[in-house]
């Protein structure tokens, strides 16, 4: 098993809760480490390679046991490397202890923080004038370009964890007002395919099933966006019982959605069917007044995308006046008069808000993404233009090589026969 950074010498630069947890996030650190193989093996190759000596990276990630992990292998790395949250909520303040004062990673980071804080954490971050940036939600690389213009030419290139990310960040080449290159680790098949989808599946249930503890068997479960993340929660809550209706604006996956044998509804009609609602779709106001007004009595809600922006949330606190109250940890009941209905985390990301987030398992192909393609920028920086790039294939199919080997999967190769015949054309009936 590991042991914690040997180097870290003085307290690194840091706001944390709490630095007496260390202890029992280096515990956890350790915990999701077993489930990353192919991080550990990058990990390995660059304590030997550094390949990314004395680079300043500035992080933006949710801080979780995953996240301390891939840090320790931008530092095992070379990298100078300071980390605040991407979500006011997302943070583990044991993990973000454990981080400073045993592994010596600057960490700005307090779960619950309010949006000054947030901003300070982030700017604590920018304060480091970061050659690299890592973002989950584009919100490093959109400060720097709105309130630090002077440092942006300082900044060599950025990765990008998310689906929001990514829209922001192509917005923003599109306007022509990116001023570095930006890998979209998202677009990784070895990421958005079992991230978004089997991550963000297993842990959104999990934080509603935390923050709830309902029965899932038998209840009818509306989800909005039927993208990768909706796919997943949509197939996870299938699979434990529940009805599941699916609301979408995009025909081809709405389609998709009804010949994976769900139904597909508007937000209108949803609001009155459905017991549970789970947004995943990066959109505003996917469930706002009109739905709210006509959700039954008991009604649970959740957000699995990136902004608690999916439910209208000041048209739910304005029709409940002032009456809501806490009901269980992480769940506030609205009384709209003559019904109650529920929110899990605030609104904000459920599966990080109410759980852990994503399993190591998983995060242990989308970080090796985000290490590789650290690596990647830093060698080919001064060949890419402003623009949002795709995670080079060969990167993303070496994680699937090493995922599959360190579960000791041997897959087959095609025969030299085989091989001719699917490059000829001369074959036919
Ligand atoms: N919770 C997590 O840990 C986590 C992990 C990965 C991604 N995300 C976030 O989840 C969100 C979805 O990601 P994705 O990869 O599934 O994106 P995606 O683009 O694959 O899917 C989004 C879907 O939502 C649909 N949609 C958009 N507006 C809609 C509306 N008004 N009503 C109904 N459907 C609508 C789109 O047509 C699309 O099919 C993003 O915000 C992403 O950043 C969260």
């Amino acid at each position: 098993m590991t042991t914690a950074d040997p180097t870290a010498g003085a307290t690194a630069a840091h706001d944390v809760t709490d630095l007496g947890l260390a202890a029992a996030g280096v515990r956890r650190i350790e915990w999701a480490e077993r489930e990353m193989p192919v991080l550990r093996l990058i990990r390995e190759r660059f304590e030997r390679d550094r390949p990314l000596d004395g680079l300043r990276v500035g992080a933006c990630l949710h801080v979780t046991t995953e996240t301390a992990n891939l840090m320790r292998t931008l530092k095992a790395g070379g990298a100078r490397v300071t980390l605040a949250a991407s979500n006011p909520l997302s943070t583990q303040d044991d993990v973000a202890a454990a981080l400073v004062a045993e592994y010596g990673i600057p960490t700005h980071a307090r779960r619950g923080e309010d949006r000054d804080t947030y901003y300070a954490h982030l700017n604590a971050v920018a304060d480091t004038h970061p050659r690299l940036t890592m973002d989950d939600g584009c919100d490093l690389v959109s400060l720097l370009h709105s309130e630090r213009p002077e440092q942006v030419k300082q900044v060599l290139a950025g990765t990008e964890e998310t689906t929001t990310g990514v829209i922001r960040l192509k917005a923003m080449a599109a306007d022509f007002a990116l001023g570095f290159p930006v890998v979209a680790v998202n677009e990784a098949q070895t990421k958005h395919l079992f991230d978004n989808r089997y991550g963000t599946g297993q842990s959104t249930v999990d934080g509603i099933l935390r923050a709830t503890n309902i029965l899932l068997a038998g209840r009818k479960v509306v989800i909005a966006g039927y993208g990768w993340v909706g796919r997943g929660i949509a197939s996870r809550m299938s699979g434990m019982g529940a009805h599941v209706a699916i609301v979408e604006v995009d025909p081809v996956r709405a389609l998709e959605a009804l010949m994976d044998g769900y139904q597909v509804m508007t937000a209108g009609d949803a609001a009155a069917w459905g017991d549970l609602f789970v947004t995943a779709t990066g959109n505003l106001n996917v469930f706002r007044r009109e739905h709210f007004a006509v959700m039954r009595d008991g009604a649970i809600m959740a957000n699995s995308g990136h902004f608690d922006a999916e439910l209208d949330l000041a048209a739910l606190r304005e029709m409940a006046e002032g009456h809501v109250k806490e009901v269980r940890t992480n769940v506030q009941e609205f009384d709209l008069g003559g019904k109650k209905v529920h929110l899990i985390a605030e609104g904000r990301l459920v599966n990080l808000g109410a759980a852990e987030g994503h399993p190591a398992a998983v995060m242990d192909m989308s970080f090796a993404n985000q290490a590789l393609s650290a690596e990647y920028v830093v060698q080919h920086h001064a060949e890419l233009g402003k623009q949002v790039y795709v995670v080079p294939q060969a990167i993303d199919e070496e994680v699937a090589r090493l995922k599959l080997a360190a579960i000791g999967i041997v897959l087959d190769e095609m025969t030299p026969e085989q091989r001719a015949y699917v490059s000829s054309w001369q074959h036919g009936t």
